[in-house]
């Protein structure tokens, strides 16, 4: 049985549909992410698989349950970060773990162990009386994550769990997601990060609340939208990539730029001959590495996708 399983799952508000007919199964272990721009209709599909918010029409089972008819049951296997903090900041870390613990229904020995359990696995054993408000973001969110594993949730959901954290504390928080996973809980995860993107199993992106792809970060890479005939990528890397990026976009042959740093992603068409590329940047005074074949980011992959689905609507 898998871990989840939505099925055509719809939600309008008023004349606006936020979600329209999504449909995904998400196997046990799975860390699953659910990508989009803001307002694409994530967080309205999390809140309804939590069975907080009831689909105007489509299914969803939930570790076996139907979330539409049986919320209720839902909600014990699930745990829930949402988007907006959802500490207690005037009370301490002991507190909130106290406090969500009895919120799941835990007590006594049983909540004292969960407590320490979570409290190990997140390392949050140095900041117990400290106030969950004077925590880094970083902290915050582990406490966060700590509060929704209390309960040993068979299926977790995050919605943005690493939105404004540095890039160590972000790292810190996917190793654990990882560790959690091969234990067998299941993860969905919106972000907004490339690089998370490219740790999940499986990969959802959502436009103008419609799922317009989903599947492995590899099978996503190989969609023939990626790769229009007589195409091909190339990489290079600059220490000015932002003026070559300028450049380049503007050269005859050159279909599509993306910037990563000091790396630069192009879409380039099969006659255009790499060397010609790197005498542009030579004549502009641009240093670079010679353009190597490249496989497509997860980025240009969502931006190929965003483009035909816009044009299919048009
Ligand atoms: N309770 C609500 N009432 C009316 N509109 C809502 C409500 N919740 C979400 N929306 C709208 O649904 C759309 C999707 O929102 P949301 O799921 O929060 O997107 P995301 O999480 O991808 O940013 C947005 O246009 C948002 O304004
Ligand atoms: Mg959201």
């Amino acid at each position: 049985m898998p871990a989840l399983v939505a099925h055509a799952l719809t939600r309008r508000f008023g004349s606006l549909t936020a979600v329209a007919r999504a449909s995904f199964t998400i196997e046990r272990g799975e860390i699953f992410g659910l990508l989009g721009p803001n307002g694409s209709g994530k967080s309205t599909i999390i809140r309804m698989l939590c069975g907080l918010l009831r689909p105007t029409s489509g299914e969803a089972e939930v570790d076996g349950i139907d979330v539409v008819r049986h919320p209720d049951l839902v909600k014990p296997r699930i745990g829930y970060m949402s988007q907006r903090f959802s500490l207690y900041r005037d009370l301490t870390v002991h507190e909130n773990l106290q406090f969500y613990g009895q919120v799941y229904g835990l007590r006594g020995a049983r909540l004292r162990s969960r407590r320490a359990a979570v409290v190990e696995l997140v390392g949050l054993a140095d900041y117990l009386d400290r106030l969950a408000g004077l925590l880094s973001g970083g902290w915050q969110q582990r406490l966060a994550l700590a509060c929704a594993l209390l309960h040993e949730p068979r299926v977790v959901f995050l919605d943005e769990p690493t939105a404004g954290i540095d890039p160590v504390a972000r790292r810190q928080l996917w190793d654990l997601l990882f560790e959690l996973s091969a234990s067998g809980t299941t993860f969905l995860v919106t972000t907004h990060y490339m690089d998370e993107a490219e740790r999940c199993t499986q990969v959802a992106y959502l436009y103008l609340s419609r799922l317009v792809s989903c599947g492995k970060p590899a099978d996503l890479k190989a969609l023939p939208v990626v790769h229009p005939p007589h195409t091909r990528w190339l990489r290079l890397e600059s220490p000015h990539s932002s003026q070559a990026y300028v450049l380049l976009k503007q050269t005859p042959g050159v279909r599509r730029a993306t910037i990563f740093g000091e790396a630069l992603h192009l879409l380039v068409e099969e006659t255009l001959e790499a060397a010609r590329l790197s005498a542009t940047l030579r004549a502009a005074g641009l240093a670079a590495t010679e353009p190597a074949p490249a496989e497509p980011s997860l980025e240009d992959v969502f931006v190929a996708l965003t483009e035909e689905s816009a044009a299919e609507r048009r």
